[in-house]
């Protein structure tokens, strides 16, 4: 934390959250709470909602939620200090000067600083792409068909002939050598010293998310290798954790988000006016960037290559999403090799109507295993329709398996009957699904018992968020070692404590968290909504169920770590005795 807590606290009272949104969003009173369209996804009929006594967000579309702070570094892109900065120059609180730690400001000026010499190694490429030498560049983009606007709007550039000149302009500038090497600009060798790596290409610089260049890839005019060089990951440039593309992609609104595989891609889509094309990073999409994803958009299709490397990683990024609860679909490019391709030779209404046929990605993998089958050899046929029965058992909600059961029964031409029965063989042989459906419960039994464990102590968290005055009843038998999941037992410590002095403030929580992913989860978990229980004697079972479950957890949790964890042994006794203590004990909601 940059500034001292009560502070961030006093500028985040001092803005009425109600009042900092509206200037935002067009609210309109419902009850207790504000509704209107959310501005962090596309939608027609309001789902997102503020709630002033509680001083937070949340959408129930896309799951965005938070306080005042996290709305402006979402809508307005800030870091949590210069959210910070904004609300207090609104409300007229006065910050004091930063005081950092050595290392923090060692570490941020360091960063600070690889940051500007990125900036100028673009500049220099960029300008050199502009001038008599660069014109090879300059023809090679031309002859990709790309406008001199694009090129401006993606600061693409040149390397020239010698990678000395890039180092000499640096240093005339006066970066040292250490930090050329640290941003990857420059490899040392005896026999020529400091030189760059990136000569003789084109230059597509790297942005994050505030338009700062974190890194380079570049690309040899014709047939080279390699095809791009990229610049090495730097305390700056973390390729898991960016997308080429999302800075412009991210205000896109377009109701989607495209992933493509290449830098190309995503710039040829960007001028045909698809600018939510996003891509990795030279690298293979990850779980972070799905993360990232996810605050932008639920909906994310797939415009990878069409050739056997794309097809494997699209279904790679199929599973990377659907474990993120993006809802995935893929876009048939074919007979084209990619986006580019596509574009220049079909344009952009061809390719606005494959959006329109994009594939669900369950029929898209089902499609792709089909082809490792022979289906005329009833044998091979008969292993198809297993593996499908496998695939279907990975849904977990009854209803999803069953709609995609009867869509793909009749798609396959199988008798609707027979492959319910082998999805229930199957589930039996493999326990992955249970085939018989049991009433819901406020703690599911389907899950894992990590997601069971997981969910208890989220719903309650968010049970003590809604019912405060429930601390009192139950505070003889939890502590917040009872939550074994790190970032719940970091909400409850403090939480816990607050409660403890009846001045609980779920938004000044919020601001706690420095990770904005943690920030996202949190707010989350204090805006969520309990299971809808009609009665008192139902809702005090859930309670009851949910409360003894984050207790067996625990208990089973230390008992693991006996001989390991030397607090170990007392949280085993301490348990045992909440537990038996809990058997006995009925703890009313009134
Ligand atoms: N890539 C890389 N290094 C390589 C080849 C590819 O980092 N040697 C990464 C780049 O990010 C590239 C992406 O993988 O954009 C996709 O590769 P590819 O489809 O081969 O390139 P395109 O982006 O289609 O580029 P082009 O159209 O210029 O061939
Ligand atoms: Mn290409």
């Amino acid at each position: 934390m940059f500034y001292p807590e009560d502070l961030v606290e006093e500028v985040r009272t001092r803005n009425d959250i109600v009042d900092v949104i509206s200037g935002y969003v067009k609210l309109t009173r419902r009850g207790n709470s504000y509704w209107g369209l959310c501005p962090f996804h596309n939608e027609k009929s309001p789902s997102f909602h503020v709630i002033g006594d509680r001083q937070m967000y949340h959408c129930f579309g896309c799951g965005a939620g938070g306080n005042v702070f996290t709305f402006l570094m979402n809508y307005e892109n800030y870091t949590f200090r210069e959210a910070v900065k904004v609300l207090a120059d609104r409300a007229g609180v006065r910050l004091p000067e930063v005081e950092y730690t050595e290392e923090m400001r060692r570490k941020e000026d360091r960063k600070a600083r690889l940051l500007e010499v990125n900036k100028e190694a673009a500049k220099f490429f960029y300008w050199q792409l502009r001038t008599p030498r660069g014109e090879t560049g300059y023809q090679y983009l031309k002859k990709r068909q790309l406008t001199d606007e694009t090129m401006k709007k993606f600061g693409l550039g040149y390397a020239g002939k010698r990678g000395s000149d890039l180092i000499q302009y640096l240093k005339s500038k006066g970066y040292e050598d250490d930090l050329i090497l640290e941003a990857g600009l420059g490899n040392y060798s005896e026999s020529r010293g400091l030189s760059s790596q990136f000569w003789n290409r084109v230059m597509f610089p790297i942005q994050d998310l505030n338009h700062r260049v974190i890194g380079f890839g570049g690309r040899v005019m014709g047939d080279g290798e390699p095809k791009y060089l990229n610049s090495p990951e730097t305390p700056i440039f973390d390729k898991r954790r960016n997308l080429y593309g999302l800075s412009f992609a991210r205000t896109a609104r377009m109701g989607n988000i495209i992933l493509c595989e290449g830098y190309m891609d995503v710039i040829a889509m960007h001028q045909a006016g698809f600018s939510q094309a996003v891509a990795s990073l030279g690298t293979a999409f990850t779980a972070e960037q799905a993360g990232i994803l996810r605050r932008y958009t639920e909906n994310v299709l797939l415009a990878y290559d069409s050739d056997g490397a794309g097809v494997k990683a699209a279904l790679r990024g199929i599973g990377i999403l659907r474990e993120a609860g993006l809802s995935a679909k893929v876009i048939d490019l074919r007979p084209y090799k990619d986006p580019d391709e596509f574009m220049k030779n079909l344009g952009k209404d061809a390719f606005q109507e494959r959006i329109g046929q994009a594939e669900n990605s369950f029929f898209y993998e089902v499609r792709m295993l089909e082809r490792d089958f022979d289906l005329d050899d009833p044998e091979g046929k008969t292993r198809f329709h297993r593996e499908i029965a496998k695939k279907l058992c990975l849904f977990q909600e009854a209803v999803e398996r069953e709609n995609y059961l009867t869509a793909i029964a009749q798609k396959y031409h199988i008798v609707y009957e027979d492959l319910r029965k082998l999805v229930s063989s199957v589930a039996a042989q493999t326990g992955l699904a249970r085939p018989i459906e049991r009433p819901r419960q406020a703690v599911s039994q389907k899950a894992s018992p990590e997601e069971n464990a997981k969910r208890s102590q989220r719903l309650l968290i968010s049970w003590l968020v809604d019912e405060p005055g429930l601390y009192r009843k139950i505070q003889e038998y939890i502590s917040p070692k009872d939550f074994t999941e790190e970032l719940y037992r970091k909400v409850a410590e403090r939480m816990f404590e607050d409660l403890g002095k009846g001045s609980f403030q779920p938004a000044e929580m919020v601001s706690l968290f420095e990770d904005e992913e943690e920030q996202k989860e949190v707010a989350q978990l204090f805006s969520a909504s309990l299971p809808r229980l009609d009665t008192a004697s139902q809702r005090e079972k859930a309670f009851r169920d949910i409360l003894l479950s984050v207790k067996k957890n625990s208990f089973e949790y230390y008992t693991s770590r006996l001989g390991s964890d030397v607090d170990a042994l007392k949280q085993v006794i301490d348990g045992k005795k909440a537990l038996e203590a809990l058997a006995k004990t009925h703890i009313s909601l009134d």
